[in-house]
């Protein structure tokens, strides 16, 4: 197979994980001979600085011209105190927007090497493997009207929630077909007992389940359900969800997995088109020392072969090298100490090797 891929490493840890991340790539297209062309481009605080802009137009433009965007973290310290329009994250805004990357898939799955890491007690946790389907274009976030004004003398801020009947239908299908591929079960998460959005995402969800007769619908408060991804996680499998809820949702699954270091996540559109990142930031605590996790952003490279190029073995087989290095007792500074596992503290470079060298050698 022949592919571009954008590579936007962005800051603070973001070049280093994401180097980690280009090597896998090119380990992965030489065993199954498909050849990947990579360009990379300046992105969030990086590009502020040289040219003032969090994405700039040649930025862009290699993304448009490329098959999929891998990022890595934008922002900093440096860039706290610009206005909002003019921030790193404004780029990853841009580029979820102007691609119409409409649907954000978070994977939650745990390792039981890092359940010790973890806030939830091991029996709660073993073999928890589920997906959060967020809608990422819609909802509170972009419903305008959207400002802050002046009322009786006094100031009032104002958001607004919208769905329309056609962004909650193409959401809902996202879910529905990623359920069919795994346990076939999806938790619709609303407020439907007090919000007229999540009655209008009920009714339409409804609607779309006719469509998949295989997969299971069942539909769950969001106050409860952010209680039962702490009290029973193993019960889901999908959880479909709108925008503001699924942010929310989706930042407490990270923290049950213990390991914010771990986790990829995909964002789609109409198209094969995605934007791939890990969840974490550009951690500038730890930045330029060789010490951050790179598996993020490499099991981000997962998803982009599966769900981009539709090469699922080779998706496969970066997980597989991935659980091979850490059974092995290798583990990058934030998940080493106490790990009862550990046998060697490795770098962000040896990890992005070992993981390299499992895959050349089949996991
Ligand atoms: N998608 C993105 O680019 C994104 C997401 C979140 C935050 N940010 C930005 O990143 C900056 C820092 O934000 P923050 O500190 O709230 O969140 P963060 O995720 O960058 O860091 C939180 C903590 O987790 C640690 N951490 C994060 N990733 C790690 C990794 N791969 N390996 C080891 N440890 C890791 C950090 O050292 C830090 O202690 C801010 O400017 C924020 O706006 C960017």
């Amino acid at each position: 197979m022949r592919v571009k891929i954008a590579v936007l490493p962005g800051d603070g840890i973001g070049p280093e994980v994401v180097k980690q991340a280009i090597k896998v790539i090119n380990v992965l297209s030489k065993k199954f001979h498909h050849q990947v062309e990579i360009k990379e481009g300046i992105v969030g605080g990086a590009a502020i600085d040289k040219f003032g802009d969090p994405l700039p137009e040649e930025t862009w433009k290699i993304c448009e011209e490329s098959d999929s965007i891998l990022l890595g973290a934008v922002g900093g310290p440096k860039w706290d105190n610009l206005p909002g329009d003019k921030r790193p994250e404004k780029a990853l805004l841009k580029l979820r927007s102007g691609f119409n990357l409409f649907a954000n898939l978070r994977p939650i799955s745990i390792f039981d090497e890092l359940i010790f890491s973890s806030p939830i007690k091991e029996e709660y946790l073993k073999g928890v493997d589920f997906i959060i389907v967020r809608e990422l274009t819609g909802g509170l976030y972009f419903g305008k009207p959207k400002e802050t004004r002046i009322e009786n003398g006094e100031e009032i801020a104002i958001d607004t929630m919208i769905y329309r009947t056609s962004e909650i239908r193409r959401i809902a299908h996202v879910a529905f077909k990623m359920a069919q591929k795994r346990k076939k079960k999806v938790t619709s998460v609303d407020k439907a007992n007090i919000l007229e959005c999540s009655r209008l995402w009920r009714k339409i969800v409804e609607e779309v389940a006719k469509e998949y007769p295989d997969v299971a619908l069942e539909h769950m408060y969001v106050d409860n359900c952010a209680m039962q991804i702490v009290r029973n996680p193993k019960q889901f499998d999908v959880i479909l969800t709108e925008n503001t809820f699924g942010d929310i949702l989706s930042d407490e699954a990270a923290v049950i997995t213990g390991s914010i270091g771990m986790l990829p996540s995909a964002s789609l559109g109409e198209t094969k088109k995605g934007l791939y990142e890990p969840i974490h930031g550009s951690a500038p605590d730890i930045a330029g020392q060789n010490v951050a996790n790179p598996i993020a952003t490499i099991l981000s490279v997962a998803l982009m072969f599966r769900y981009s190029f539709d090469l699922e073995e080779e998706a496969k087989l970066i997980e597989k090298s991935v659980r091979k290095v850490l059974s092995l007792g290798y583990f990058t500074k934030d998940l080493y100490a106490n790990n009862p596992y550990a046998q060697k503290m490795v770098t962000t470079e040896e990890m992005g090797d070992l993981i390299c060298s499992v895959i050349e050698g089949g996991a």
